[in-house]
């Protein structure tokens, strides 16, 4: 008799699941027999996910397509989820993005969306699905925060901030869920290799052209999937990453604003 797989009887909502980390955060969950709600803009491409992964791992994946930069979004998926008779109850973070630039002259709607999709739309999922959790004593959140989430950031101010928020808010969650069975992980992932730098717009900054070793995102993704099912507080992909996020407490805030600004200047 094939033994059970740890995830058998569980949904796992992974939203940026169209492309990039979150297809391959979606992949882990899969492998391991949890069924997937894949979610993000990107119709066709989700759906081929969803096809790719249930055939696979023999599981059920359901793709949503919907912007969850738009007010409200968070509610209307879980409405549509509800509809079709699914739960949640593992719920991955993961869609967001960042604009590179100064702050000066920066479109408003694009700083505003950043806010509105990296961490409104993850708190609001949150706070739908966190009391179920809760109540069953298990499943749990899995954020995807970034390296950026332990300094600020010029010439990437909004996207910086936006990431401190996702790591403020879920160690604040890990520790509240202490004891209950609820994991709450905050993967910190360095520069990986997706379609993240070219919305961004950071291919053109020091920091880009000093990186040739941006890792692979599917062990980002297996990282913070291993993390989240030990309930790691916080995971940073990569040593030189985390040696770095170690160091910025003992450096003078001056000091390191100047270091990100060289950093982010366009090289
Ligand atoms: N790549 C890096 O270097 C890096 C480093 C640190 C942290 N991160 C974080 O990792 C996460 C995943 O990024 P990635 O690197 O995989 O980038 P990516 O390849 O650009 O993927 C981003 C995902 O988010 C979805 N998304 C974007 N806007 C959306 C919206 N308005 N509504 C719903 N979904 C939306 C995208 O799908 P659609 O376009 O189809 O909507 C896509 O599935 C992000 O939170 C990012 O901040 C990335």
């Amino acid at each position: 008799m094939a033994r059970k797989r740890k995830g058998e009887g569980q949904t796992a909502l992974i939203t940026g699941a169209s492309m990039g980390i979150g297809v391959d955060l979606a992949e882990c969950f899969a492998k391991d027999g949890y069924d997937v709600i894949l979610t993000a803009r990107s119709e066709p491409q989700l759906k081929d996910v969803a096809t790719r992964l249930a055939a696979a791992h023999k599981i059920k994946a359901t793709p949503i397509a919907i912007d969850l930069g738009t007010p409200g979004a968070g509610e209307k998926l879980a409405a549509d989820i509800a509809t079709r008779g699914l739960n949640v109850d593992v719920l991955v973070n993961n869609a967001g993005y960042g604009i590179a630039g100064k702050f000066d002259g920066s479109d408003r709607t694009s700083q505003l969306g950043m806010i509105d999709l990296n961490d409104r739309a993850l708190a609001e999922l949150t706070h739908i699905y966190w009391p179920r959790m809760l109540a069953n004593r298990r499943g749990g959140v899995l954020n995807v925060a970034s390296t950026a989430s332990f300094q600020p950031g010029p010439l990437m101010a909004i996207y910086y901030a936006s990431k401190a928020f996702v790591l403020s808010f879920s160690e604040a969650l890990w520790k509240e869920a202490e004891g209950t069975g609820v994991h709450v992980t905050c993967l910190c992932p360095g520069p990986t290799v997706s379609n993240f730098r070219e919305r961004a717009g950071t291919g053109r900054t020091n920091l880009a052209k000093n990186l040739g070793n941006a890792m692979a995102s599917a062990p980002v993704a297996r990282l913070g999937y291993r993390g989240w099912q030990k309930n790691r507080r916080v995971v940073i992909t990569g040593g030189r990453n985390r040696m770095l996020a170690t160091l910025v407490p003992f450096l003078p805030r001056k000091t390191l604003l100047g270091i990100v600004h060289g950093m982010q200047s366009p090289a």
